[in-house]
C-alpha cells in the first residue's frame, strides 16, 4: 500500500464582493441578523456577464494547485470533481477540466455529495492512489450558487448563506505511509434528503412542467435550517471522533481542524466541544459564505498559504450537509 499526500493547493473566488448591506437592498434582511446567526460578513457572487462557472473556476484553482505541486497538467492521471452546481445536467464538470487544462484523455468523475463533496472526493482519490492505480490525482471542489438562489425575501433564509468559489488539490502517491491521508470516514442518511434540497428541475419535474406551473419554485434550494443545524453539530463531533479513534489519536493531537464552512456558530460549537483554541480551527466563512463543496478546500488552501498548516501537523477535515452526508479526513501533513 502507498500513501496519498497533498502536494499542491489552489483556490479561486470571483472578484465581485457582495456584502450583507448589498443583500439588504434586494431583500428584507440586515447585516446584524446575518452576522449574528451565521458569522458571514460578505460572499463572492459571479457577476452578470462573467464567463466564470463551476468548471471554469475549478480550472483556475486547479492550474494553481498543479503548478504548486511542481507538475504540469500532463502529469495528472485522474480528475475527481465535487459540485452540486455543475455547468450541465450532464456531462459532468470533470470532463470539462480535462479539456480546459489540455490534459491527456485521463478519466474524470463528478461527485455529488453537496457540503461533504470535497471530503468524499478526497476519499475517492485516496483509494485510487493507495491501491497503486494512479500517481497524481486532481481533486476539485467548486460551486456557482448565485445564479440558482431566490434573491427575494422569500429565499432569505438560504440565499444569504451561499457564496461562489472553487478550490483544488493535487494528491500524489508517496511511499512513506506515516504521512499523508491516514484515513477517511464517510456517512449518509437519506431519510433526511428533503431537509436541504433542490428538487427541480429533475426528470420527475422537468422544465415544461415547471413552466406550466409558475407557482412551483422548487428549483430554489429549500432548507429546514434548525433541523440541519442540530444534526450538523452531532454528526461533526461523531465523525471527528471516529477519525481520531481509528488512528489511536486524541483531541490533543489535533494541530488544525478545518470544518466545512456552513455556519460560524457550528464551527464555534465544535471548537468549544473539543476544547480547541482559535489557532487550532480555521474559518473563513466571514469572507466567502458557504461555498459547499469548495468550502473545505478553499479554507485548507488559505490556512496553508497563511502558514497555519505545517509539516508533520495533524490536520482534520470534517463536513456535514445535504443528503444528509457527512465525513472526515485525517491527514498527517
Ligand atoms: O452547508 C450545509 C449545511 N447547512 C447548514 O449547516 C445550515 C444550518 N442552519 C443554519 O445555519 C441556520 O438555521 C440558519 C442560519 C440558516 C437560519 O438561522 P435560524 O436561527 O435557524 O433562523 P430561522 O430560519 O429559524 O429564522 C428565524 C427568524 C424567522 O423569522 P420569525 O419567523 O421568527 O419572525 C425568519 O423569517 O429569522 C427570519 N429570517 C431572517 N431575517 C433576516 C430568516 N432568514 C433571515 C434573513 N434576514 N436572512
Amino acid at each position: 500500500m502507498y500513501s496519498s499526500k497533498i502536494t499542491g493547493l489552489g483556490f479561486y473566488v470571483p472578484d465581485n464582493v457582495v456584502t450583507n448591506d448589498d443583500l439588504s437592498k434586494i431583500m428584507d434582511t440586515n447585516d446584524e441578523w446575518i452576522q449574528e446567526r451565521t458569522g458571514i460578513k460578505e460572499r463572492r457572487w459571479i457577476p452578470e456577464g462573467s464567463d466564470d462557472t463551476s468548471a471554469v473556476m475549478g480550472a483556475k484553482a486547479a492550474k494553481i494547485a498543479i503548478e504548486r505541486a511542481g507538475l504540469t497538467s500532463k502529469d495528472i492521471d485522474f480528475i475527481v470533481f465535487a459540485t452540486l452546481s455543475p455547468d450541465y445536467f450532464f456531462p459532468g464538470c470533470g470532463i470539462q477540466i480535462q479539456e480546459m487544462l489540455e490534459m491527456d484523455t485521463v478519466g474524470a468523475i463528478d461527485i455529488r455529495n453537496q457540503c461533504s463533496g470535497f471530503v468524499y472526493a478526497l476519499s475517492t482519490a485516496d483509494q485510487f492512489i493507495k491501491t497503486g492505480m494512479y500517481k497524481n490525482i486532481l481533486v476539485i471542489g467548486a460551486e456557482f450558487h448565485s445564479n440558482g438562489l431566490d434573491k427575494t425575501t422569500q429565499g432569505r433564509g438560504v440565499t444569504v448563506i451561499f457564496g461562489d468559489g472553487a478550490g483544488a488539490a493535487v494528491l500524489t502517491r508517496e511511499e512513506d505511509t506515516t504521512k499523508g491521508i491516514l484515513s477517511t470516514h464517510l456517512h449518509s442518511q437519506g431519510a433526511y434528503a428533503d431537509k436541504l434540497i433542490v428538487e427541480s428541475p429533475s426528470i420527475r419535474n422537468w422544465v415544461p412542467e415547471l413552466m406550466a406551473n409558475p407557482k412551483d419554485t422548487s428549483y430554489f434550494p429549500e432548507m429546514d435550517g434548525k433541523f440541519v443545524f442540530k444534526n450538523a453539530v452531532v454528526r461533526f463531533s461523531e465523525v471527528i471522533n471516529e477519525g481520531l479513534e481509528k488512528n489511536n489519536l486524541t483531541v490533543d493531537d489535533i494541530d488544525m481542524l478545518i470544518p466545512h464552512q456552513a455556519n460560524l456558530r457550528i464551527s464555534q460549537f465544535i471548537q468549544r466541544k473539543f476544547g480547541l483554541s482559535d489557532d487550532q480551527v480555521f474559518n473563513n466563512i466571514q469572507k466567502y459564505g458557504n461555498t459547499t463543496a469548495a468550502s473545505i478546500i478553499i479554507a485548507l488552501t488559505e490556512a496553508w498559504e497563511k502558514g497555519k498548516v505545517k509539516d508533520n501537523n495533524l490536520v482534520v477535515l470534517a463536513a456535514f450537509g445535504s443528503g444528509f452526508t457527512w465525513g472526515s479526513v485525517i491527514i498527517r501533513w
